[in-house]
């Protein structure tokens, strides 16, 4: 399904992004759900699959895990099922991100779907990240409070929560309609009655991740060799210090290695390209020959991106989950960076080269990109 978002773009970027939350009524209009609440409930009974039950009775907490094996236990209030990064899982809900690419892709995490009936909601608490909530199927009461410092606490071990706020948005959501939250604005979703809910989520590393991100970078490729060197040390009169100047030093060698371009760019690349999430991976069997792949793409057969898949450009550079795709035809490479289905046209003449190709292969074979239908 193509969903056709009704927004502004420039206009909620100014006012809103990461500044204000925000109702977006009918932002969807004509809204129709990508999955059934049955097939999110199948879906939490895989493995691969990060989901969570959370219930509440009388103020008491409860939170499990799944896999699940059923649903039998629980009654017709109360509770919330949350399934993680359903867009690796179910092309038709992946979809439903692909209005929200005025965000660059590179900044957007994954879809989360909830599905809760009257009662259920996972109370009130604080995310690190943006989010645009949808609602679906079913009418939820969600409010928003003010940005201020918020005491956490744990009802249960795997939750938490902020004490009870004033709201500033309080509204009932209805098919179609998006609720916008920026970081560190207390919020709570509170179903009327049986609701599914889509949040995109997004990212935004730490400087903990970075750095660590980072020195993984440098090890792996043995960069940063030089040691310090004090060829103009002289004499001090407290052998227990160290000096200012010998600290610039130092600081200066770390930040030779982040100031070169090729590395900095390369590591950043790859460390944003990883998914946080496990991709549904089905190498095909057996692996196409090159030659297979060109006719396909000759004869006009269409090359469909894998669910949750980052394929990312950094200057003339693409990285696809963690590696750099090595190619000099930026056309096709760009094409498969830009389009979550790509054309043998889209690729142009990259095609007719045994080099690109066996890339190509390498990338379908890996079950980074297949065959639609
Ligand atoms: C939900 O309950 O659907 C979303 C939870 C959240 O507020 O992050
Ligand atoms: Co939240």
């Amino acid at each position: 399904m193509d969903y056709q978002l009704d927004l502004d773009w420039n206009d909620f970027l100014q006012r809103y992004w990461q500044k204000r939350p925000v109702m977006l009524k009918r932002g969807f209009k004509n809204f129709i759900d990508p999955i059934s609440p049955d097939e999110l409930a199948g879906l939490a009974l895989e493995n691969e699959v990060d989901s969570r039950l959370v219930s509440h009775q009388e103020g008491r907490w409860q939170v499990s895990h799944g896999p699940f094996e059923s649903y039998d236990h629980l009654g017709e209030t109360n509770w919330s099922l949350l399934v993680q990064a359903v867009d690796h899982w179910h092309e038709p809900s992946a979809a439903l991100m692909r209005p929200f690419r005025h965000i660059p892709d590179w900044r957007m995490d994954d879809l989360m779907i909830s599905f809760s009936v009257p009662g259920g909601g996972v109370g009130p608490h604080l995310d690190q990240y943006d989010v645009f909530i949808i609602q679906g199927t079913g009418r939820r009461r969600w409010r928003v409070g003010e940005k201020v410092v918020m005491k956490q606490h744990s009802p249960h071990p795997d939750l938490l929560q902020v004490d009870p706020f004033d709201a500033i948005i309080d509204e009932e959501m209805e098919p179609g309609d998006i609720i916008y939250i920026p970081p560190g604005f207390p919020h709570e979703g509170y179903s009327l009655e049986n609701a599914l809910n889509y949040s995109i989520g997004f990212r935004a590393p730490n400087g903990r991740e970075l750095v660590s991100g980072f020195a993984d970078y440098v090890l792996a490729r043995e960069l940063g060799s030089r040691r310090y060197s004090d060829p103009d040390l002289v004499e001090r009169d407290h052998p227990g210090e160290i000096l200012p100047s010998e600290l610039d030093n130092l600081r200066k060698m770390m930040l030779e290695l982040v100031e070169k371009p090729e590395d900095f760019q390369g590591w950043f690349g790859e460390f944003i390209s990883q998914s946080r999430h496990e991709l549904d991976l089905a190498p095909p069997e057996p692996p196409y020959q090159a030659g297979e792949i060109y006719e396909l793409l000759r004869s006009g057969e269409i090359l469909q991106r894998l669910g949750g898949l980052r394929v990312l450009r950094v200057g003339d550079r693409c990285y696809v989950n963690g590696e750099v795709i090595d190619t000099e035809y930026l056309q096709a490479a760009d094409a498969l960076t830009r389009n979550f289905t790509v054309t043998g046209e889209m690729l142009g003449e990259a095609l007719e080269d045994p080099s690109f190709l066996a890339m190509l292969s390498v990338l379908i074979n890996s079950g980074y990109w297949y065959f639609k239908d």
